[in-house]
């Protein structure tokens, strides 16, 4: 079972480091960056999906590793996992230049290999991290609080269908807001008490 999840994730790295006709993958060639297909437990519970590489992801070829993975790391600590028992990937596999927003086109190139993990994976609980993948969770599985804020969705679960079974998604702030703001770093330390009673 592992080892078949081992190869399934392997193909599904191969094709997205073979996806030239994105147009994020010049970019990567130009600046020796790495696809950042994602990391992690492959019978995770939990399965946390972020927005996109930034800079020092793709220098690395892993997800959150900056100053958003280290907030990352400390959430999971505090409600006692560590990065090795959950697996952590973004919507988008190549860092866009100048972080800006993944375009619909490059989203719409990615989705298969967002999809085909999620369907190795088949987590108990999806945590979104950051507006755009939770917009992009809603949207996928047709949950109806799909264009709602995540201001005011983020730490309620939600429950959706797959054809794997059923999920618990659970919005959360984008851990890049609790760098600078102490009371939105407080929010998501309350936000990942709620993931804590779900796994
Ligand atoms: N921000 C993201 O959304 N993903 C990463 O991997 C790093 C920063």
């Amino acid at each position: 079972m592992a080892s078949d999840k081992l190869k399934q994730m392997q193909k599904v790295a191969r094709q997205v480091e073979a996806l030239s006709e994105s147009p994020l993958y010049a970019f990567r060639q130009e600046n020796q960056y790495k696809a950042v297909v994602g990391e992690g437990n492959l019978d995770a519970a939990v399965m946390f999906i972020g927005e996109a590489p930034g800079e020092n992801e793709a220098e690395m070829g892993r997800p959150f590793v900056g100053a958003s993975g280290r907030v990352l790391s400390e959430m999971l600590e505090q409600i006692g996992l560590e990065r090795d028992d959950v697996y952590i990937t973004n919507v988008v596999k190549d860092r866009p230049p100048n972080n800006r927003d993944p375009s619909p086109e490059e989203i719409a190139l990615y989705t298969p290999f967002l999809l085909q993990q999620i369907e190795i994976i088949q987590p108990k609980v999806i945590a979104t991290l950051g507006r755009f993948a939770m917009d992009f969770i809603l949207l996928q599985f047709n949950i109806p609080l799909g264009g709602g804020k995540i201001s005011e969705l983020h730490g309620k679960p939600i429950a959706a269908q797959t054809e794997f079974g059923d999920v618990t998604v659970i919005p959360l702030y984008h851990p890049a807001v609790a760098l600078y703001n102490r009371n939105q770093r407080k929010t998501l330390e309350e936000d990942f008490q709620v993931l804590r009673r779900h796994i």
